[in-house]
């Protein structure tokens, strides 16, 4: 060894173990959002910066899933004092909304109203989210952090074969919006792959909040155009309701399975509840010396039991009390007994399902000093009420329909609510979306992804599989099935299971239900305790780009 390797191998070790270089991770549903991650990381910026860049950034580049003009759930996990937050973005109703709003002179829900243009909109929650991420947990400023979302808008970006099938999908209610049409169609009609989809409009809306934080949208002249443009189109959303939008910061739910910890998202997520709820009835199986069959039937009848307290019991705390002993160890084993080890119980009917939407979006991020985001984000519907406020780029999301628009009705996907979440003003629908962090003291697991109401039936399942010992590819790549109560029926991925299999659970009385695609987009990061090493896995469903780099922290 030559006596300059020797100097600097001892230089090296003199450096404190802070200044070394570790392992950072970033999952996201896009590789431009994934890259303006580490601009930000590079910059020196932390994870919680590094959201910041991909929130906006999958605003711009995937704008069917997330944006601006919607909402979402940001789980947090400060590295330097173990400080676990979730930063409630959800949209908010607005302060003219009531419970009846979408029924027709009949009394009969209209779902068009509640899922297509500005009536549809709730009040949006990403950019004050993004303004309170920046600064009570960031380091950057939002002219940074945003920096990369504007280029991209600027300079636009290729749409992709999911862009193109999901415009189809919502075609005709885009060309119902002139502003949606010019930015998001091309002449009218959905653009051809590689088309360059450019957002000068939102560009500007991007860096009127880098400069003035959530005032740049929640007030002056964002707000006044929004506003009227909204009214003058059907919607009900005042000034007033875009001042008053407040991020609320909630204590994750928490429970613990068979040695691990599970930390999710709080009401107005249902996630959280019946991710701890399956959980805490799986304990009472014995999944690990079971053939797969069987413990599939277990994993039904658990998703069974804990859908149906969400679709029962839950809504905004903030507005209804809710059954906390939901989530307790002890009513879990009550309802344990309620299965039947091999015969599948019956759902009680409360409603019809409609056909479920595609859309939404997930991120996993660690950067190198341990601080953890996972984050889901939302407007809704592919491409949310397909509605752009004029001039200023903002694609609005029909959340509102993720309340029960009426006792018993099904909303987009096929669930069921009761009065619990029902309409009223400033209240905040239901969701499913369920960013995770699952760990004991050996292993961490960062986990979530879109999907409507199988959010947590996918997540639940991965947590059953990381606990089995699988890799972060084998845990986003598994063929997926769900059980929501109701309709009563398995959904299983196309291509997923054997003849044998489906057999196996019709023979027990299961109704299956196969799907005609795929579906899910998961973003995962590992994490291994002791070594510090990283991996990170990007639904293969999708189009994403799940990356692990050194970093210096
Ligand atoms: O908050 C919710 O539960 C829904 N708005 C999420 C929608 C969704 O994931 C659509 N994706 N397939």
């Amino acid at each position: 060894m030559s006596r300059l390797v020797v100097l600097l191998l001892c230089l090296l070790a003199l450096l404190p173990v802070s200044a070394q270089n570790k392992q950072a991770a970033i999952a996201s549903a896009h590789p431009l959002a994934t890259q303006a991650g580490w601009e930000i990381l590079q910059q020196g910026g932390n994870a919680f910066d590094a959201a910041v860049a991909v929130s906006a950034a999958l605003a711009v580049v995937e704008p069917a899933g997330s944006g601006l003009g919607g909402g979402g759930f940001w789980l947090l996990h400060r590295a330097s004092d173990g400080h676990q937050i979730m930063l409630d973005g959800r949209e908010m109703a607005p302060g003219k909304a009531h419970a009846d709003m979408y029924l027709d002179e009949q009394g009969q829900f209209n779902p068009k109203r509640s899922l297509n243009g500005p009536l549809a909109a709730g009040i949006p929650g990403t950019p004050a989210a993004l303004d309170y991420l920046s600064q009570h947990f960031g380091t950057l400023p939002l002219s940074t952090t945003l920096q990369p979302a504007i280029d991209y808008a600027r300079q636009g970006f290729e749409i992709s074969e999911s862009y193109q099938r999901l415009a189809g999908f919502r075609e005709s209610v885009l060309k119902q919006s002139p502003d949606a049409a010019r930015i998001f169609l091309d002449r009218g009609k959905v653009p051809a792959i590689g088309h360059r989809v450019v957002q000068t409009d939102l560009a500007n809306t991007l860096k009127a909040i880098a400069k003035k934080g959530k005032a740049g949208f929640y007030q002056g002249e964002t707000a006044q155009k929004m506003v009227d443009s909204v009214q003058a189109n059907g919607g009900i959303w005042t000034l007033d309701d875009l001042d008053n939008y407040r991020v609320k910061v909630r204590s994750p739910v928490k429970g613990v399975y068979q040695g691990y910890q599970i930390t999710s998202a709080a009401l107005p997520s249902s996630g959280g509840m019946v991710l701890t709820q399956a959980l805490n009835i799986l304990e009472h199986f014995d999944l690990a010396g079971a053939d797969p069959v069987q413990q599939q039937h277990w994993v039904i009848e658990a998703m069974r039991l804990a859908y149906r307290d969400r679709n029962r019991y839950l809504g905004d705390a903030d507005f209804v009390s809710v059954p906390r002993q939901m989530t307790s160890k002890a009513y879990a084993r009550q309802q344990a007994k309620k299965i039947n080890n091999h015969r599948a119980s019956q759902s009680q009917p409360i409603g019809q399902a409609r056909s479920a939407g595609e859309n939404t979006t997930h991120f996993s991020i660690i950067d190198a000093e341990g601080n953890r985001v996972a984050a889901t984000l939302s407007i809704n519907y592919p491409f949310g009420s397909g509605f752009v406020a004029q001039g200023t780029g903002v694609l609005l999301n029909d959340e509102m329909d993720d309340f029960s628009a009426k006792s018993g009705s099904a909303n987009a996907y096929g669930l069921v609510g009761t009065e619990a979440n029902a309409i009223a003003p400033y209240k905040r629908p239901l969701s499913s979306m369920s960013p995770t962090f699952f760990e004991n003291q050996n292993k961490l697991m960062i986990i979530g992804t879109p999907g409507g109401s199988r959010i947590i039936s996918m997540v639940l399942l991965g947590l059953l599989d990381f606990v089995e010992g699988k890799t972060a590819e084998q845990i986003v790549s598994a063929p997926r099935y769900h059980h929501q109560h109701w309709p009563d029926q398995v959904q299983i991925e196309n291509s997923g299971f054997s003849n044998d299999t489906i057999a196996a659970l019709e023979q027990r009385g299961h109704q299956i239900k196969q799907l005609s695609r795929r579906y899910g987009d998961m973003q995962v990061i590992l994490q291994d305790k002791h070594s510090g090493q990283v991996v990170a896995a990007s639904d293969p469903r999708g189009e994403g780009l799940a990356e692990v780099r050194m970093v210096r922290p």
